[in-house]
């Protein structure tokens, strides 16, 4: 493998979103999302967590950009809550949700902090949801797309990259698939049907940003998760063609091409649950396609396939507790399962850690796609403690050496890589899985209720990253 450094200018950034860091939930006339509603029912969440006050980012948001500051960071990513800049989802605008954000983007670049800006990360106006049902509707894309005029008309000088949606993918199969996050449905068809939505809005926004001459660069995050056969046997390199094709390629190729890739039409046209596509949603899905200007990609894990029966496994236990060994196998009966991978370790919430498999899937988009990338979260969610007022996650910095160096092979392999954001940069609120998985570089004491930061060895460590261009991840084999 290519030894191979880091361009110059490369984005090093860390990530957040509005939901589970801002805290403040119902303060300056922000509207409630439909998170405020759900981590409201009983047994949504682990252990009833939510994020009322979460990291207390909104009132501590000048101390957090010191740390970043201090830390070097290049870029940091964060998202704009919906309902705190329109309550209702349109109609008037919130002027103090607007300042909130204008003062956080105005810290950052008189630090020399580049902010990249994503404009939904899961928290829609509660509003739009009972008035339409929010994503199962295309009265969403009109009200997404004032949504986005109005941040780009105001945050527009001062904010060169934009990410429309975060994760459509998860939000859509766990909204409507899986009824693990809100609303809680379960339905295949509802669920495809969503996410086409969510691909005319991400098409319609870059239409919009682009039409009005909006400096900067725009595209959306996906949630990507490479595979590989269990094993060579043929049924199970099946399961895998079967998992690309409706898992993964159908997820980019409406994003990336502006169309979904055949196979995968075919099996959710005889499972009776292919989304309407009109010629008029061909055009524009094509038209988006054509004009972003980055992928943005969420990299945690690799999956490992095999054959699944036509009786065969459904969607299993997902592990939210942190105790290893309690996710169980899951899938779609007659296409694939996703099975534990004996060469793999795994993390205590069961995901798999696997840094060669970044750069294998930043291989695979070069070849499908040939779009610059963004590695917009990549991180390791930990148990972590705090002792003498020190955090020592020693493990975090060999999970993120690993991708990092992971990411320079990519690079020499001819990936065009913009930048890579830690997933996170302070710890925060982990929507199905508590305060008790933490992501940050920054812990939180949030067992005291003090909330207060105290930064971790990889934080420490990050900054070396930083200050060498990602050399000394290059250097030292963890
Ligand atoms: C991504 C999301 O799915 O993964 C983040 O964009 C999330 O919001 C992160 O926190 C890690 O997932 P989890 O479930 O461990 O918090």
């Amino acid at each position: 493998m290519n030894r191979a450094g880091f361009p110059a200018g490369f984005l090093w950034g860390s990530a957040s979103a509005a939901y589970q860091v801002e805290g403040a939930y119902q303060a300056d006339g922000k509207g409630p999302s439909i998170w405020d509603t759900w981590v409201r029912l009983p047994g949504k969440t682990f252990q009833g967590a939510n994020g009322d006050v979460a990291a207390d980012h909104y009132h501590r948001y000048r101390e957090d950009v010191g740390l970043m500051k201090e830390l070097g960071l290049k870029a940091y990513r964060f998202s704009i809550s919906w309902p705190r800049i329109f309550p209702q989802g349109k109609g008037k605008i919130n002027q103090a949700g607007l300042e909130f954000y204008k003062n956080l983007i105005h810290q950052l670049t008189a630090n020399g902090i580049e902010p990249v800006v994503t404009l939904y990360h899961w928290d829609l106006p509660q509003a739009l949801q009972d008035e339409y049902g929010g994503w199962e509707s295309r009265d969403i894309i009109a009200d997404f797309a004032n949504y986005a005029k109005t941040c780009f008309d105001a945050f527009g000088g001062q904010v060169k990259y934009w990410i429309v949606l975060n994760e459509p993918n998860i939000f859509t199969q766990l909204g409507y698939l899986l009824a693990m996050h809100p609303p809680g449905k379960s339905d295949l068809r509802t669920y495809l049907h969503t996410y086409h939505i969510t691909a005319l809005v991400h098409a319609t926004v870059v239409k919009l940003f682009k039409e009005q001459g909006h400096p900067g660069h725009i595209g959306s995050s996906i949630a990507f998760t490479p595979a590989y056969p269990a094993s060579d046997k043929e049924e199970d390199r099946r399961a895998l063609t079967n998992y690309y094709a409706t898992n993964c390629w159908w997820l980019m190729d409406i994003y990336c091409k502006g169309e979904y890739p055949a196979r995968g039409k075919e099996y959710y046209t005889q499972a009776g649950a292919m989304p309407q596509v009109s010629a008029a949603d061909r055009e524009l899905l094509r038209r988006g396609a054509e004009l972003a200007d980055f992928l943005g990609v969420n990299y945690y894990q690799t999956a490992t396939v095999a054959h699944n029966p036509i009786d065969g496994v459904g969607f299993g236990a997902m592990n939210t507790s942190g105790k290893k060994g309690t996710q169980t196998e899951n899938g779609v009966p007659g296409l694939y399962k996703t099975v534990f991978n004996p060469n793999i370790e795994y993390t205590d919430w069961d995901w798999a850690i696997d840094p060669d498999g970044l750069r294998y899937g930043l291989l695979q988009l070069k070849e499908r796609y040939g779009l610059p990338v963004l590695i917009s979260e990549n991180g390791l969610g930990a148990f972590d403690s705090l002792e003498q007022g020190r955090v020592h996650d020693q493990y975090r910095i060999d999970f993120l050496a690993k991708h990092i160096r992971a990411c320079s092979q990519a690079i020499a392999q001819g990936v065009e890589l913009w930048g890579y954001c830690t997933w996170s940069f302070t710890d925060l609120f982990s929507w199905l899985n508590g305060y008790q998985k933490r992501y940050g570089l920054v812990y939180v004491d949030f067992d005291s209720g003090t909330l207060q930061r105290v930064k971790k060895d990889s934080f420490y460590w990050y900054k070396e990253v930083i200050a060498s261009n990602g050399d000394i991840c290059l250097e030292t084999e963890g």
